[in-house]
């Protein structure tokens, strides 16, 4: 398979051919995505929560992500990778926003970086592109900000509230991104963004009429324990949590029985070997 690049990424919007995209956050994560063909693999601040087990994304810092970042692109052969920014590398200036993200491009080994945030960040996305980042945008909900936005919630439900989307879209790419991921907003309002725009969406509940989609891998491959909250948009297509807990329930039964391991699992030694050994 051929690298995916942000001209493929184009070609793909033009022939008006799904992009999809998936989390990644560790090794295996990342092979397995890049392993199905997938065009897109994201390192998401989502791993605070599912990969280390934190309340929310604020407390992850660059650091953990760029260690994230390498790891992934360690394992990516062929898909187009995108670290996101997390909250407090970017938000103060421009330059920091560049700063950091050639930091997560140089040691991450990214190829974009996502960062949330629309028309007050047109400052941040022109500064990067001009540094030669490519950058996704992220509006719509921005969970960095959910404090701000009241917690997680649906975004542009009302005609003035999908008019601020619209207008954070319409400014980002005038800002020279090269996407936009629109988070929990009403199908009708995704779909006519996508088509006043002539740069790709990426919904994630935001409907089809989006140019690509976006799930967290963990979630839509059922790797979480049970309890945790999934929001409406996302669609199970598998149960890796049950069948991890099964295996390991396993190996604890057999070894407590005495049934593992079994031979086969050993290495033989030569019985005269062993006569010599254990005079
Ligand atoms: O952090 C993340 O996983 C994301 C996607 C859900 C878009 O930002
Ligand atoms: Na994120």
């Amino acid at each position: 398979r051929k690298k995916v690049t942000l001209q493929t990424l184009r070609t793909l919007y033009q022939k008006g051919e799904p992009i999809t995209m998936i989390t990644a956050h560790d090794f295996p994560s990342a092979h397995v995505a890049d392993q199905t063909g997938i065009d897109t693999v994201l390192v998401g601040d989502s791993l605070a929560m599912v990969a280390l087990g934190m309340e929310d994304t604020s407390e992850v810092v660059l650091e953990d992500m760029i260690l994230h970042c390498r790891s992934v692109a360690r394992a990516t052969k062929s898909a187009f990778i995108i670290g996101d920014l997390p909250m407090g590398s970017y938000e103060i200036s421009p330059t920091q926003a560049v700063t950091s993200a050639l930091t997560m491009l140089k040691q991450g080994r990214v190829h974009s970086i996502k960062l949330e945030g629309g028309a007050a960040y047109t400052p941040h996305i022109r500064a990067l592109t001009t540094a030669g980042v490519p950058v996704l945008s992220h509006i719509g909900l921005t969970p960095q900000r959910q404090h701000s936005l009241g917690g997680f919630r649906v975004q542009g439900k009302t005609a003035a509230g999908a008019l601020t989307v619209l207008d954070d879209a319409l400014a980002v790419q005038a800002a020279g991104a090269w996407g936009v991921v629109l988070e929990a907003v009403p199908a009708e309002v995704a779909a006519l963004i996508t088509k006043r725009l002539r740069i790709p969406t990426i919904g994630i509940g935001a409907g089809a009429g989006c140019s690509g989609q976006v799930l967290v891998q963990v979630d839509m491959s059922g790797n979480f324990p049970p309890g945790r909250y999934l929001p409406k948009f996302v669609k199970r297509f598998g149960d890796v949590w049950r069948e991890a807990e099964r295996a390991v329930s396993a190996y604890r039964d057999e070894v407590k029985r005495g049934v593992f391991p079994a031979v086969e699992h050993t290495y033989p030694m030569p019985e005269k070997e062993f006569r010599e050994f254990e005079r």
